[in-house]
């Protein structure tokens, strides 16, 4: 059995390009990774860095005037900046110009040269510059590279190579007898594809005469190392390979190279072949992930739709942003990026979903139990369908985990929020306050906390930000969770003081479009006001569309308490079809704080938020009033909240 630990490393990204959103991706799911295998308790190493060398970067700093050791330092930080901004917990980020991973470089090649792996002969065939990659004329399409469709550059000249070809039939048995090794399988066939055409061996070294920007080989200093030779060393160089045995052994073979499908031939087909014939173990898995779209179209600087992740991350938050892509995308599969989409499944699963159970919770506890988590009772069915549904939905995520489908573990667990704000509906908190028996209502509000607890331990790795805010709400003294305790019911302790938190997720309102007057379908088209001449005096009439942009809809009281200095003003807490909300009225002369929970009322849903009196109001309440009489207008007996009123 292989010895449990964890090596997750992510592509060094080509310093030269601004960081993208696919770059995020692939270092946030790395993260993701690397932080649940922490909580699993298994020993993780997480590696990124920057590919420094070749064509590409030195092009970009001639462009610049500039030495391409100059230009690096200049641009690595960009993504070291997005690292820390992302809240990224890599153990190492290693630079190619490093002289750590130079001398390994140099090592390596002399080694295979000694061995006769490596020799000279005449090159003459195509390079890409974009992709750094040599093709023989027979490997392009129509003339260009066949994996990017750029034009590809005319190259005649002496080169070093490796013997590939002679491993070739090795490879193939490899692949098939480890089906593991490469991922997701449709991958493994692409790459069982390639390898049906005779494999020519790969040109390992560069003329220092037409590109000096790379590592010296060591028995020839005319010629420097092809640059994805150079690369791929990066995985053994960063964890000791012939610098430090002890760490080479603890971490090497690599658990998972994750990588985007853009370059899945050179780690599954050039890398093995290296690491063959170095004598060096292989990898055990390569995983590649699919491509983020901007909406239907290729992310391309010439397009102009490139999604600058720092940016977003400062609109919309870091743990939001992380969640998205980690909850978007199959992995394995193409997804889209759109900030659409993003708004739509934030408000759906987090404001929602997880932020709002939080707050509805946090603050029934307050107003029932003063804050304190009470003790909850013996449980009865649901309860103990609750439990089991939470307690499995961290074996559920391990599961996911350990076979790459992260999505299904997230699903899950966002599938236990839902269960549980069900829960509190059917239970009903609010009227179970009023009973003089408060058991089953601590019972309710106790197993509510604690699924909260487990929620918030396994989406820890994803937000580690905004879980860390919730864990500490509900008085969590754990600093980061732990799987035993997220497998365990029943750990939070009676009595614990909770604490009051900001809204976790406030609810983005989408931005307003241009044409506001957009009517859905069935709803009849807008017409002239014909008896115009009936219009009550002063009173305009308005369009059928226009009374269609108020959205009145059913909210129940949850608590309410007076404004201090206001005399007119109540503060309400109010539960609109889930979706918790706070907002203030003036009708604090016409009902006592203590009647209104539990009542349900009709509001203006999509009013725009207001402050007043320094409390923040989301919301309008509808009331009647005649002289000095005003009542609110409620909805009669036990109905839900959140229906459209119309
Ligand atoms: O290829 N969607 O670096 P690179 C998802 N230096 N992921 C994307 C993406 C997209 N639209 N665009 C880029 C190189 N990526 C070499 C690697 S490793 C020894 C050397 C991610 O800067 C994805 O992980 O071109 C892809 O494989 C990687 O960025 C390519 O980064
Ligand atoms: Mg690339």
């Amino acid at each position: 059995m292989k010895s449990k630990k964890f090596y997750v490393t992510t592509p060094i990204y080509y310093v030269n390009d601004r960081p993208h959103i696919g770059h995020a991706y692939t270092t946030i799911l790395a993260d993701v990774l690397a932080r649940y295998h922490r909580l699993l308790n298994v020993p993780t190493f997480f590696l990124t860095g920057a590919d420094e060398h070749g064509q590409k970067v030195q092009q970009a700093a001639d462009k610049a005037g500039i030495s391409p050791q100059q230009h690096a330092d200049a641009t690595v930080v960009r993504f070291q900046d997005l690292w820390k901004k992302l809240e990224i917990t890599h153990d190492d980020f290693i630079r190619t110009t490093e002289p750590r991973h130079k001398t390994v470089v140099q090592k390596l090649f002399q080694a295979l040269y000694e061995k006769g792996e490596i020799y000279r002969a005449e090159y003459d065939g195509w390079y890409c510059v974009p992709c750094e990659r040599f093709f023989m004329e027979k490997d392009l399409e129509n003339g260009a590279c066949p994996d990017c469709k750029r034009p590809v550059d005319r190259i005649r000249e002496s080169n070093y190579f490796l013997r590939m070809s002679q491993y070739q039939d090795w490879l193939i048995q490899y692949i098939q007898d480890n089906p593991k090794f490469i991922q997701p399988d449709f991958r493994r066939n692409e790459t069982l594809g390639f390898l049906r055409k005779p494999l020519t061996d790969l040109c390992v070294s560069r003329p220092k005469s037409r590109l000096s920007w790379g590592i010296e080989l060591p028995f020839d200093k005319d010629f420097v190392a092809y640059v994805w030779c150079d690369a791929l060393t990066n995985y053994i160089s960063a964890v000791g390979y012939l610098s430090d045995d002890v760490k080479f052994k603890t971490w090497w073979p690599a658990s998972c190279h994750l990588i985007g499908k853009d370059i899945l031939t050179t780690h599954t087909v050039y890398w093995p072949i290296m690491l063959k014939a170095m004598g060096v173990e292989l990898p055990e898995s390569v995983f590649a992930h699919g491509w983020w779209l901007v909406g239907d179209s290729k992310m391309s600087k010439t397009t102009g739709n490139v999604v600058d992740p720092m940016e977003f991350v400062d609109k919309h938050g870091v743990d939001p942003f992380r969640y998205f892509l980690m909850a978007e995308m199959i992995l394995g599969q193409d997804a889209s990026f759109t900030e659409e989409a993003f708004v739509r499944r934030y408000n759906a699963d987090l404001a929602n979903d997880l932020g709002n159970i939080l707050s509805r919770l946090l603050k029934m506890i307050e107003s029932y139990t003063g804050g304190l988590l009470p003790e909850p009772g013996q449980p009865g069915e649901e309860e103990l369908q609750l439990r089991a549904a939470a307690v499995e939905s961290a074996g559920a995520m391990e599961l996911a985990i350990t076979g790459m489908r992260l999505d299904q573990g997230l699903a899950a667990v966002t599938n236990v929020v839902r269960a549980a704000n069900r829960y509190l509906e059917k239970k009903q908190p609010w009227t179970l306050a009023k009973q003089a028996d408060k058991q089953p209502l601590h019972t309710v509000l106790y197993h509510a906390a604690e699924t909260l607890r487990i929620v918030s331990g396994l989406l820890f790795p994803v937000m580690p930000g905004k879980m860390t805010e919730l864990r500490q709400a509900l008085g969590i003294q754990e600093a980061t969770p732990d799987i035993r305790s997220l497998k365990e019911w029943g750990l939070l302790k009676p009595g614990t003081k909770l604490g009051a938190m900001q809204v976790l997720f406030p609810r983005i309102m989408p931005e307003e479009k241009k044409t506001e007057t957009s009517v859905g379908a069935g709803t009849p088209p807008s017409r002239p006001p014909k008896e115009a001449k009936t219009e009550p005096v002063g009173v305009a009439l308005v369009e059928y569309a226009d009374f269609q942009k108020i959205q009145l809809r059913t909210a129940r009281i949850i608590s309410a308490e007076k404004v201090a200095g206001a005399d007119k003003l109540l503060k309400l807490q109010i539960d609109v079809g889930g979706e918790a909300r706070q907002l203030v009225a003036g009708i604090a002369q016409h009902y006592d704080a203590a009647t209104l929970p539990g009542k349900t009322v009709v509001v203006v849903a999509n009013l725009k938020p207001a402050v007043i009196r320094g409390v923040e109001s989301n919301g309008m309440l509808l009331a009647a009033s005649h002289g000095k009489e005003l009542r609110l207008v409620t909805v009669e007996g036990d109905f839900s909240s959140g229906a459209v009123v119309k």
